[in-house]
């Protein structure tokens, strides 16, 4: 049996993913859009049925749950306490959840791994290579990545600045800023006569920011599309940024 890491979790992880205001304004995030993609991306990889595939930073798992009805088995793992509560009620004999740190290995290998929907680039340079690191430690020689990044240049050129979204009677203020290293989404609201404040960081990476973190890994790019169709990827205006990475070997470091 797998086991949930002994988690210390440090001051780097952004403590709103685990909050209940995280998933009441994140309510509806599409899982038609989910099971779309992994559709697509599963026919383009053509894994054989039954391989393993490991979702780092899960989230409720709406990627992981959709691979394993396609005939595959799945580890979704995740930071988030209650996210990872909540997937657990899909979970079956080929579908599984774990508390735990993309940016450590866990002791196990897989046919490919995942990471998708913006969910790198939350931290240090060193960490974020520390995350790529752990991903090729987890795969098998010849195993494939996926990298699902937003594309740093429509996202400057679409910024929406400011924004009210009602949900469940609270009122989220949201505001976007870019910065030179990173995009900054700040949310504030009251509810039960208290006020919140998050942010949500992600650092500004593009293609060659990705090339050049790759360079430290045994990880090379196969290929790289702009949307969740895998149309080629277009620097202005892609809405997406997908890598499709090979480990070539395992490295040393
Ligand atoms: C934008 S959400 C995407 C979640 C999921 N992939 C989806 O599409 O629904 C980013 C996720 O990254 C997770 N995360 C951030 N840092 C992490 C880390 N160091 N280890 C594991 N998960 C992490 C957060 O808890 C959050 O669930």
């Amino acid at each position: 049996m797998i086991k949930n890491s002994n988690i210390d979790l440090d001051n780097t992880y952004n403590h709103w993913f685990d909050s209940p205001y995280y998933h009441i304004l994140y309510e509806n995030r599409d899982n038609i859009e989910a099971k779309k993609f992994i559709k697509k991306i599963l026919k383009y990889l053509q894994l054989a049925k039954g391989s393993k595939i490991l979702d780092a930073a899960c989230g409720k798992g709406r990627h992981s749950i959709e691979i394993e009805k396609l005939g595959y088995k799945v580890l979704g793992i995740d930071l988030s306490k209650n996210s990872i509560i909540k997937a657990k009620i899909s979970e079956n004999k080929n579908l599984k959840f774990l508390i735990h740190d993309i940016s450590t290995p866990l002791n196990l290998e897989f046919d490919a791994v995942f990471n998708l929907f913006t969910s790198f680039g939350y931290y240090s340079k060193k960490k974020d290579q520390d995350i790529l690191l752990a991903i090729e430690k987890n795969l098998k020689n010849g195993g494939i990545g996926v990298i699902d990044f937003f594309n740093i240049n429509k996202v400057k050129k679409n910024l929406i600045k400011k924004e009210i979204v009602f949900k469940k009677n609270i009122k989220f203020k949201i505001k976007r800023k870019v910065y030179e290293n990173y995009v900054k989404k700040s949310i504030s609201f009251t509810d039960k006569n208290k006020q919140y404040n998050f942010n949500e960081k992600v650092n500004n990476l593009s293609l060659k920011n990705f090339k050049n973190y790759l360079s430290n890994t045994n990880l090379e790019i196969l290929e790289f599309f702009g949307d969740y169709d895998l149309n080629p990827f277009d620097n202005i205006k892609s809405p997406r940024l997908i890598i499709i990475l090979k480990k070539k070997s395992q490295s040393n470091k």
